[in-house]
């Protein structure tokens, strides 16, 4: 299965939060998660003065990492409209991983947290895309497939871009079990459409596997099948010529000679057959 890895930056934890929904999500359909979150860049002290408790217990990533996953899914608090320098300072460590390709046709999502309902949530996501256009990652959008993007009854956070949470300025308010529903939605579609490119890629594999197996040792053909032998048909029987009955021939006249008389000529007995020599004869005609 594919091994998607979500990659976040949280200072206040909303974003883990959406983080472990979109993890449930990827995991209902079958793909391997890895949940990671990129260097701080800030100090310490900067830290305390912005009142940030202790980082989510999740490993850091390292930039050679991305190239052991198939998928990325991105999760940024807004920072004045545009996703955190945190996420930009690790991703512009990528340049390797760009001259090599390596990240080129993976796939990608995003989700995210503002302080208000119209603090930035669509432009965080927007203006992370160029990393991705750049390169060659395919960027998948959560479009309207969760129900709860209708809903204007109250709060709810994401949009089209991916699912999101509204945290207030201070921090206070968790995200919804709306926006959690969201976030569970994107995790199942983008782990869909990766499964199946993913079942794409291996049957195409496979296929390749056999006709190269097949290119090596060639298929032992049978004989060719010989073409029967057409069954021999008697010649058809020739009607029987007619045989050719001689014109009857006119009989002589005989001459009669006046005063002439002849005997008869006596076949000499010796000449004549036999009565014995007759009863042997195997001819039935006598
Ligand atoms: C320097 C800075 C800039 C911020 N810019 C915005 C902003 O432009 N719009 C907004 O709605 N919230 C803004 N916020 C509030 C954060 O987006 C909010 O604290 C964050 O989404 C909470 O997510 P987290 O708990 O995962 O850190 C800003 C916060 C800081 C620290």
């Amino acid at each position: 299965m594919p091994t998607v890895y979500i990659i976040i930056y949280s200072l206040y934890h909303h974003i883990y939060t959406v983080a472990l929904d979109v993890k449930k999500g990827l995991e209902a359909q079958g793909v391997t998660v890895k949940l990671f979150q990129v260097p701080e860049t800030l100090s310490d002290n900067i830290l305390e003065v912005l009142h940030a408790p202790p980082k989510p217990d999740i490993p850091v990533i390292t930039i050679d990492e991305l190239s052991n996953a198939d998928a990325f899914m991105f999760g940024i608090p807004t920072r004045f409209g545009t996703f955190p320098a945190q996420l930009k300072s690790f991703l512009d460590a990528s340049g390797a991983l760009w001259a090599t390709g390596t990240l080129a046709g993976k796939f990608a999502g995003t989700f995210f947290s503002t302080a208000s309902q119209h603090g930035g949530q669509e432009t965080t996501a927007y203006t992370l895309i160029t990393y991705f256009a750049h390169h060659g990652i395919n960027y998948v959008p959560l479009g309207f497939a969760d129900s709860n993007l209708f809903d204007n009854s109250e709060v709810i956070g994401g949009s089209a871009w991916g699912a999101g949470t509204v945290a207030n300025g201070d921090g206070s308010r968790q995200p919804s079990e709306k926006e959690l529903t969201i976030a569970r939605t994107q995790g199942e579609n983008f782990a869909k459409i990766l499964n199946t490119f993913h079942q794409g890629v291996k049957l195409i594999e496979s296929e390749k596997e056999v006709e190269a197996t097949n290119a090596a040792e060639p298929v032992k053909t049978a004989e060719p099948v010989k073409a029967a032998e057409p069954i021999k048909v008697a010649e058809p029987v020739k009607a029987a010529e007619p045989a050719k009955v001689a014109e009857p021939t006119k009989t002589v006249e005989p001459v009669k000679e006046a005063n002439h008389t002849e005997e008869p000529k006596q076949t000499p007995r010796s000449s004549q057959p036999k009565l014995e020599e007759k009863k042997d004869s195997k001819c039935f005609c006598m």
